[in-house]
């Protein structure tokens, strides 16, 4: 949903991926659509287009051995595995900001919780417009109980133990004990 911490927990990735020697390029949901998107808007229709765009840049970066975040909203469940194949199942890992509408729209961070409540936006997510959530995503993390910190190093914990990121001695100038690998 709009205001679950996407980009916050996003950013905080984006470093941890650095320390861990891998640049992650960030597809932004409202970036995005000011570049690769302009023009569409909000319909089911438009909002498929969208998320198969980010979906088809993400899979040629991954095709060239890269780390792409997409923070996007993609409200569709069947959108959303499409391009989980996209990608390939196994590079592919879905987290679902499981944070409550009430909380989204508390933060309201954007005021468009408001101006959606008012009419004045139409068919916003959650408020007068579908959002399915996963059934089985990779990673569920929750915003109310953890901060993004701890998120992002939750995600990074399980690229680790995927195998998709390797795990890094600390980057502490003293040198390192020298392991067997
Ligand atoms: S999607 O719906 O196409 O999958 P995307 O991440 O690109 O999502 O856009 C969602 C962002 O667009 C929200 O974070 C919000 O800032 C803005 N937005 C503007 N209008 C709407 C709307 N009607 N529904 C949802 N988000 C909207």
């Amino acid at each position: 949903l709009s205001g679950s911490g996407k980009s916050t927990t996003a950013e905080v990735l984006t470093t941890l991926l650095l320390e861990h020697g891998r640049q992650a390029t960030v597809l932004d949901g409202d970036v995005v659509r000011t570049h690769l998107s302009k023009g569409l808007g909000f319909s089911k229709e438009d909002r498929d287009i969208n998320i198969r765009r980010i979906g088809f840049v993400a899979s040629e970066i991954v095709r060239h051995g890269g780390v792409v975040i997409c923070a996007a909203v993609s409200p569709y469940r069947a959108t959303r595995n499409d391009v989980r194949n996209m990608v390939g199942p196994d590079r592919f890992v879905e987290v679902y900001m499981d944070t409550p509408l009430e909380v989204c729209e508390q933060r309201d961070v954007k005021g468009m919780y408001a101006a959606a409540r008012r009419g004045e936006i139409k068919g916003f997510t959650g408020i007068d417009d579908p959002y399915e959530p996963p059934e089985n995503p990779e990673i569920r993390l929750e915003t109310v109980e953890h901060t993004p910190e701890e998120n992002a190093a939750f995600i990074l914990q399980y690229l680790i133990n995927a195998g998709l990121v390797r795990a890094q001695e600390s980057l502490s100038s003293e040198p390192s004990e020298a392991t067997a690998e």
